[in-house]
């Protein structure tokens, strides 16, 4: 992997919570680590007022990288600061900015005409529906080729994700039972213990549906079921996730609330916003069609957990299942907190005749693979850093999940739940015991 050098990272909103919880710590991993050294620069900007001294100190990294971060005030005339700090072949503007500044932020840093190649890093949510979506993405366009825009979504960084290509195009084994043929559903499961602590003005207008459908849980369910992309190519990939994402039709979408939601800082007394949301969609193509999809995502429930699972079709009633009670075989993708792979499989119980019990096959992080990974931020803000796209979003890909929502959102009765505990599922399926999963490799 190619160290970077001879760039400069400027952070926009430098003084916000993101540079403070992850983005400054990430370039200081990614320095330590030797990834990123000789002539570098970190600039800070925002509208505060703060010396180079009093930016460098408000951050808990190491003396020497510390040495590389400097503070502009605002934006005219960064140009030449840059210049006045030595000479950059490259510009990464990182905007850690409220959405709404985005396309302003965007031109103020175009009007500066760096000479230098430049990207620029932009954090969902990328629009609020398709129509906005459109609007900043064809905003940023004014200025910037889409070669040079970098959308994070953070959920593409994480191991377990990234492994899912490869579970599905590595092992030979999945491949032919992968498709409507042998699956009776797919369930994905993305929960959080956490209620929105502190971060009212912006969920209160956005939703869960906005926030982790629209973007996270689309990617892993194109992931998990996209074509296989000729290369790895990140074109070649996000070509495939779009065909994918175009066949998918949103059928039933039921919207909950906890009890104390309204209760929350900054919440209207009278919110209809979902914390909670159960969708049903269809993927309406040769491979899947006629399979559900299931996805419950929300706040505020008994535990923080996102799995996938992959309920195939039940044997025959035969042989040893004349009364169909051999359970159904499952994949379950562990994507966090623990990480790895569970496949459900019947086993005759020793001894008993004809008993089959429910056993287990697994492959987990912590069993096979020594070290941390990596933390997202540090994926992907080297990948930002060296212009690979493979883990950024494209504008077509970020349009095409909007469009799927069009007419949808913020529709229907919010029904309450009770702070602490999933709500009533309002599907008349079996849903996937996540729960039970969530033990294995932990
Ligand atoms: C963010 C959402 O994108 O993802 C948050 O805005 C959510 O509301 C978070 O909590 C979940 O991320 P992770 O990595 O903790 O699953």
């Amino acid at each position: 992997m190619k160290n970077i050098h001879n760039c400069a990272i400027i952070i926009a909103g430098a003084s916000g919570d993101l540079a403070k919880r992850k983005l400054i710590p990430a370039l200081d991993a990614l320095y330590k680590q030797g990834k990123i050294c000789n002539n570098i620069a970190v600039i800070g900007t925002g509208r505060s007022n703060f010396t180079n001294e009093q930016f460098r100190s408000s951050f808990a990294i190491s003396d020497d990288f510390a040495s590389h971060l400097h503070y502009y005030k605002n934006t005219a005339g960064i140009k030449q600061f840059i210049e006045a700090l030595g000479q950059f072949s490259k510009i990464v503007i990182f905007l850690s900015l409220p959405p709404s500044a985005y396309a302003v932020a965007a031109k103020e840093f175009a009007d500066e005409r760096f000479e230098q190649q430049v990207s620029i890093v932009i954090e969902k949510p990328f629009g609020y529906d398709y129509a906005s979506a459109k609007l900043l993405n064809s905003q940023l366009a004014e200025y910037y080729d889409e070669s040079q825009i970098l959308r994070i979504d953070h959920y593409l960084a994480k191991e377990a994700v990234q492994n899912i290509m490869v579970f599905r195009y590595g092992n030979t084994v999945f491949n032919p039972v992968w498709n409507s043929h042998y699956v009776e559903s797919i369930q994905i499961n993305a929960i959080e213990q956490l209620t929105i602590i502190e971060r009212a003005g912006y969920f209160d207008k956005s939703g869960i549906i906005r926030d982790m459908v629209q973007n996270h849980l689309l990617q892993l369910l194109a992931l998990l079921t996209m074509e296989a992309p000729v290369t790895l190519n990140p074109h070649d990939v996000k070509m495939q996730k779009i065909c994918l994402l175009n066949s998918i039709k949103i059928e039933e979408i039921h919207r909950y609330q906890y009890d104390t939601y309204r209760g929350e800082n900054g919440v209207d007394s009278e919110s209809t916003t979902e914390t909670f949301a159960e969708i049903r969609l269809s993927i309406n193509n040769m491979r899947w069609a006629g399979i559900p999809v299931y996805i419950r995502t929300g706040k505020a429930v008994h535990r923080k957990g996102t799995e996938i699972g992959v309920r195939f079709k039940a044997p025959p009633k035969v042989l040893f299942n004349e009364n169909g009670d051999i359970p159904a075989n499952q994949i379950i993708f562990k994507i966090q907190p623990a990480e790895g792979i569970v496949l459900d499989i019947a086993t005759k119980t020793p001894g008993a005749d004809e008993q089959i019990s429910p056993t287990y096959m697994n492959f987990c992080y912590n069993q096979n693979f020594t070290g941390n990974n990596p933390e997202a931020y540090q994926k992907l803000l080297f990948d930002a850093l060296r212009g690979d796209h493979t883990l950024f979003v494209s504008a077509e890909e970020t349009e095409t999940a909007w469009k799927l929502f069009e007419g949808k959102l913020d529709r229907g009765d919010v029904v309450h739940y009770t702070t602490g505990k999933l709500p009533q599922s309002k599907f008349d399926i079996r849903w996937i015991d996540f729960d039970y999963y969530a033990n294995f490799c932990a």
